[in-house]
């Protein structure tokens, strides 16, 4: 019942939202809360300050689409997070506005109500509120001011009329903008994977998938000839991270050209660190790691197997996967690949 009514106002808001012309009809405040759906999933601890609302998200879905973001005009944040591709970029490096590439591969937008330790592959932004704001600002993405974005919206009534209906005036400002991309990034969930149903157990795993899934699980003990992938360690739980930023060991320190998160935190023990990033997905949203190096999943299983590089910052987790190598046979990785 629940679902129908908001159902109902989503439409609603649409249909005003679409009649920008129609001046009889006027924008007023909707503090209807928007009910997010995550099924089995832990409850999200939702900011206290920004609670969504149906009208809320709606603005920050117009704000995801809206090239007017950008100073020429031409980009989105939904050009470089594509839906059909889980929210991330199938290019190695997004192009901005300038045509020029960016630093980093595109990161998939989804389950953000649940990372609690930064957002960015280092982190640089606390909060899901203040992440939303860099884009538009990157030279190498949109490269367009706060003051100019904000100027654009106040001149387009359907941005008038939606900030009334979400905040209860008409006053448009960066920080009004950050909190309604928040909250609609917020409604973006994964949790209807095959994966999901069959802990709800109305799906079974193939043999294969199965094997992969406990190798996924389990830690390799040469000396007791038990074989895993000790993947868990990192990619843990029901987002399949455990929000922390490690070195998975793809460079020797000699290598390290992207200093991860060292660049927020100064601390030389946090040298080509990155997020650990959530495997949902993950058949969608190639190429891999944050410079985009792999693009199959076959070269990633292989770097965890025989390719991880020695460092003064890699994971001590990493210890077997130095060194004997996780020894996993042709049949193990198709499995891992499989789960
Ligand atoms: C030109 C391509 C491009 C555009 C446009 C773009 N992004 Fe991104 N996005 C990226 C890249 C690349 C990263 C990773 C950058 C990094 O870590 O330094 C990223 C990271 C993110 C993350 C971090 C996810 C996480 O798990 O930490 C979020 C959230 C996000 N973008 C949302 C947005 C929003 C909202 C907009 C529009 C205001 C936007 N992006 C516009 C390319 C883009
Ligand atoms: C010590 C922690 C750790 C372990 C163990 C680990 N990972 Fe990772 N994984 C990471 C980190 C950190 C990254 C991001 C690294 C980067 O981009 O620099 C990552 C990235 C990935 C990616 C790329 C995701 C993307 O969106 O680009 C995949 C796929 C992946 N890991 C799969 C696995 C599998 C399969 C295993 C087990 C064989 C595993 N990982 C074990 C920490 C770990």
């Amino acid at each position: 019942m629940k679902k129908i009514i908001l159902t109902f106002f989503t439409v609603a808001a649409l249909i005003v939202a679409c009649d920008p012309d129609d001046d009889t009809v006027k924008a007023v405040y909707d503090p209807t809360p928007y009910a997010l759906d995550y099924g089995d999933f832990p409850n999200p601890s939702l900011p206290a300050d920004n609670k969504p609302t149906v009208a809320g998200v709606q603005l920050g879905r117009m704000l995801f689409y809206e090239k007017m973001l950008s100073k020429d005009g031409s980009q989105a944040c939904a050009d470089c997070h594509l839906q059909q591709d889980a929210f991330s970029d199938i290019r190695q490096f997004s192009i901005g506005v300038e045509q020029l590439p960016g630093k980093r591969q595109a990161m998939a937008v989804f389950n953000l109500a649940w990372h609690k330790n930064g957002m960015f592959w280092d982190g640089r932004s606390p909060k899901v509120r203040d992440q939303a704001l860099k884009p538009i600002q990157d030279p190498l993405e949109m490269n367009e001011t706060l003051a100019n974005a904000v100027a654009k919206l106040k001149a387009d009534q359907r941005y008038t009329d939606q900030f009334i209906r979400a905040f209860g005036d008409d006053i448009i400002t960066s920080e009004r903008m950050g909190l309604s991309m928040e909250q609609f990034e917020f409604t973006m969930i994964s949790n209807q994977s095959k994966f999901d149903k069959y802990l709800a157990g109305t799906a079974t795993l193939t043999e294969s998938e199965e094997r992969g899934r406990v190798l996924f699980n389990t830690e390799y003990d040469p000396f007791f000839g038990i074989k895993g992938a000790e993947c868990f360690h990192c990619h843990a739980g029901y987002n399949f991270t455990n929000d922390q930023y490690m070195n998975n060991g793809l460079d020797a320190d000699a290598d390290f050209k992207d200093e991860g998160r060292f660049k927020v935190t100064n601390d030389p023990a946090d040298k080509a660190k990155f997020k650990v990033p959530s495997l949902r997905n993950i058949e969608l949203t190639s190429p891999y790691m944050h410079d985009g190096r792999f693009t199959t999943l076959e070269e990633v299983v292989e770097h965890y197997n025989s390719g991880v590089k020695n460092s003064s910052t890699v994971d001590p987790l990493m210890q077997y996967n130095l060194n004997p190598g996780l020894q996993l046979s042709a049949q193990d990785k198709a499995d891992l690949i499989a789960f």
